[in-house]
């Protein structure tokens, strides 16, 4: 099939390559030159695992091209898939504005039947408003509007995309859901479910999927907090909940909470979209507030153990808002070096991937090339972002390079009985703290 995608982030850079490996002839349109012109000299604009392989592989079989031609990749297209930023306004409505251009550009450009599909994740109501504007571009071709939502996520999405949970499609005619089970089939046949449904029941499953985990997280944290006043252990009280499959064990990890571009936006355009229908949803503001509480929390504990910050220096490990991804968009380990900086500490971070994003996203935050020298004179670590490197450091070596043997851990990575036997304070998230007597 031929195939446009428009918007090449971490969604549709991702799908142009899925698609492609299935065996389709892909167009990936941006409106960003230099990222065009990067694709086209086969760098990749960000960095996810398998991606530049995927990209690569594709390419190389002349069956993915890049434009910023919008007319190149509906040309001729049976599917274009919509995949551009959906940032949120002031008032924490998702900012359809790219949306609503990239459909009327698709509809303009059409050369013939075409199924435009919202891969962005919007709100429930997206595919009317896309209907009447693409009608009015053309009333002389008959051109479909479907809901296909991403569950990808960012540092996995190559995985989740070539072996998803599931294929949601939202069609408002058979021949929508037709051609889009003849773009998934090599994942149908190989077992992957389809769960078909109307349009505005797809675009608000995506939201309520991406709410509930936030839920679930922001569950966890309470329950560290509560455990902290308790002096109980959460990560025995998230292993017992864990171990209840109708709980389940997944997106209980406690610490900073959740950052990145989709979860905190999805969040409050959801919230938004519910006060628009006059439904009341406080729960979705309360999610939130846990999660800046998350950060807040650790930010107390560095202040609580050093007392001034002004002249102390604290190391930040990883800075990434999760591990296997660049990303620092909304990211718990900027808001603590925030917050520490605010309150006169100098900060250094390190992060495998996300040290050039974080630091022209915090300039006053000094960056380290690798942990060990980040550690070095720290009066305090803090463990932003569980990377794996960051789990197996030589703790000994770490303890001997500080100033002071303190240890925030916002991701409970390390062991307590091992920082206790190593002479450190380590300040978990809702575990006891061990403290040197
Ligand atoms: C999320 C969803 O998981 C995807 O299914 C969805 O497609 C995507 O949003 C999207 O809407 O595009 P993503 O934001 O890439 O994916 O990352 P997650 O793995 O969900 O993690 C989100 C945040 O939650 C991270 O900051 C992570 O550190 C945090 N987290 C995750 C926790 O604090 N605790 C956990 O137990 C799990």
């Amino acid at each position: 099939m031929k195939i446009g995608v428009i918007g090449t982030g971490h969604v549709g850079l991702v799908t142009c390559g899925t698609l492609a490996h299935l065996g389709h002839e892909v167009v990936g349109v941006d409106t960003d030159a230099e990222k065009i012109a990067q694709l086209e000299a086969g760098k990749m604009p960000f960095f996810e695992p398998g991606l530049q392989e995927l990209v690569d592989e594709a390419t190389q079989a002349g069956r993915l091209t890049f434009t910023t031609d919008i007319a190149e990749g509906a040309r001729d297209a049976d599917v274009v898939f919509i995949c551009v930023g959906t940032p949120p306004k002031a008032s924490g409505e998702a900012n359809l504005a790219a949306v609503e251009a990239a459909a009327r550009d698709v509809a303009r450009n059409a050369t013939k039947r075409t199924v435009i599909v919202e891969k962005s994740t919007v709100p429930a109501g997206t595919a009317g408003r896309l209907r009447r504007t693409i009608e009015r571009e053309r009333k002389d071709l008959a051109l479909d509007v479907a809901s296909n939502p991403e569950f990808l996520r960012e540092g996995k999405g190559v995985e989740d995309s070539l072996s998803p949970t599931r294929i949601l499609l939202g069609a408002e005619s058979d021949h929508a859901f037709e051609v889009l089970c003849a773009v998934y089939k090599p994942l149908i046949d190989k077992g992957c479910r389809v769960i078909q449904t109307d349009i505005a029941t797809a675009e608000l499953s995506k939201h309520a999927c991406n709410a509930f985990l936030a839920m679930k997280i922001s569950y966890a944290n309470a329950m560290a907090r509560m455990c902290e006043l308790a002096g109980a252990d959460v990560a025995d009280v998230v292993e017992v909940m864990g171990s209840d499959p109708r709980i389940g064990k997944d997106f209980l990890g406690v610490g900073l909470g959740y950052g990145g571009y989709c979860f905190p936006k999805d969040l409050q355009a959801f919230e938004r979209l519910a006060a628009s229908l006059g439904y009341d949803f406080p729960l979705l503001n309360e999610v939130a507030r846990i999660n800046e509480e998350a950060v807040m929390a650790a930010v107390k504990k560095v202040e609580d153990t050093l007392w001034n910050l002004d002249g102390k220096r604290v190391a930040l490990l990883g800075l990434a808002f999760k591990p296997g991804t660049d990303d620092t968009r909304l990211a718990p380990a900027l808001g603590v070096a925030r917050a520490l900086i605010e309150r006169g500490s100098s900060v250094v971070g390190y992060d495998p991937q996300a040290g050039a994003n974080a630091k022209s996203d915090v300039p006053e935050l000094e960056i380290a090339e690798d942990p060990y020298e980040a550690v070095e004179g720290a009066h305090c670590v803090v463990v932003c972002t569980e990377w794996p490197d960051i789990g197996s450091l030589d703790l000994a070596k770490i303890h001997d390079a500080m100033a002071y043997p303190v240890i925030v851990d916002g991701r409970n990575i390390f062991d307590p009985k091992e920082m206790a036997a190593l002479g450190f304070t380590y300040l978990p998230a809702g575990r006891p703290p061990i403290v040197p007597t």
